[in-house]
């Protein structure tokens, strides 16, 4: 693969409630400028004809601890998003897709999910994946358990590869904002071989003038992929 190609670029979106707070915000309205940049990163990526999917971590298994009240705006968010960014994913040629446990999600929202994943499910020039209530762990026990299932006894790589639930799987760029380093039980498999990338921009902030000095720096850097 050319150090150049971008097939998978994957991001961990941190800093709305610091956002917020440092405007004397509620912390919600860091969530809600976070989804307006997943949206104009999202389309930054469509335009950009090299990245073929784009991963946003936008609800860990672990965010179930946050307060009651916050948990449940953050359901509302995604749902309203989904129903307004629908126009943009038709006009964007983007696809939709989710990973995760989202059985664990309200009825109405599972549906809203399976149907903007139905109605984009044509889109070609990018796809966008949001993991959500997943976690790496959870997706790697879930696939060997799939394995066994299908009466495995003994598996490779590829099997468990193949197995996963996130498509594409290889991520190149792995992005954090907010100054945290932590893979936070993000793509554990996926993410074997990719370039790190930490900012310490918040993720509202976060723009694709950015994005686009990282994909800059990401084609200078030589991936050995473990030879020399
Ligand atoms: C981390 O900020 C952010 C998340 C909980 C995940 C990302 C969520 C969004 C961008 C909200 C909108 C998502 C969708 C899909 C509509 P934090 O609250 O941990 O920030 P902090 O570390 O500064 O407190």
């Amino acid at each position: 693969m050319q150090s150049s190609t971008i097939k998978h670029l994957a991001i961990i979106m941190d800093g709305n409630g610091r956002w917020a707070k440092e405007r004397g915000l509620k912390r919600t309205k860091g969530h809600e400028v976070g989804a307006e940049a997943i949206r104009d990163i999202t389309t930054y990526c469509a335009a950009h004809k090299t990245i073929e999917t784009a991963t946003f971590y936008a609800f860990s298994t672990e965010n179930w601890k946050r307060p009651k009240l916050e948990v449940e705006f953050l359901m509302k968010l995604l749902d309203r998003y989904l129903k307004k960014e629908l126009k943009t994913y038709q006009e964007h040629n983007i696809r939709f897709q989710a990973i995760g446990n989202i059985g664990a999600f309200s009825k109405a929202l599972q549906l809203r999910i399976r149907d903007t994943e139905y109605l984009t499910r044509n889109n070609k020039s990018l796809t966008q994946i949001l993991a959500l209530n997943y976690g790496g762990r959870a997706e790697i026990t879930s696939a060997v358990n799939q394995l066994i299932q299908e009466g495995k006894t003994k598996v490779t790589e590829d099997d468990i590869s193949e197995s996963l639930q996130t498509p594409y799987s290889d991520i190149d760029i792995l992005i954090r904002t907010s100054g945290e380093e932590r893979i936070s039980n993000f793509l554990l498999w996926q993410l074997s071989y990719a370039e790190f990338y930490f900012t310490q921009t918040l993720w509202p902030d976060f723009t694709a003038k950015e994005l686009d000095t990282i994909l800059a720096s990401f084609t200078q850097r030589h991936r050995r992929f473990g030879g020399l």
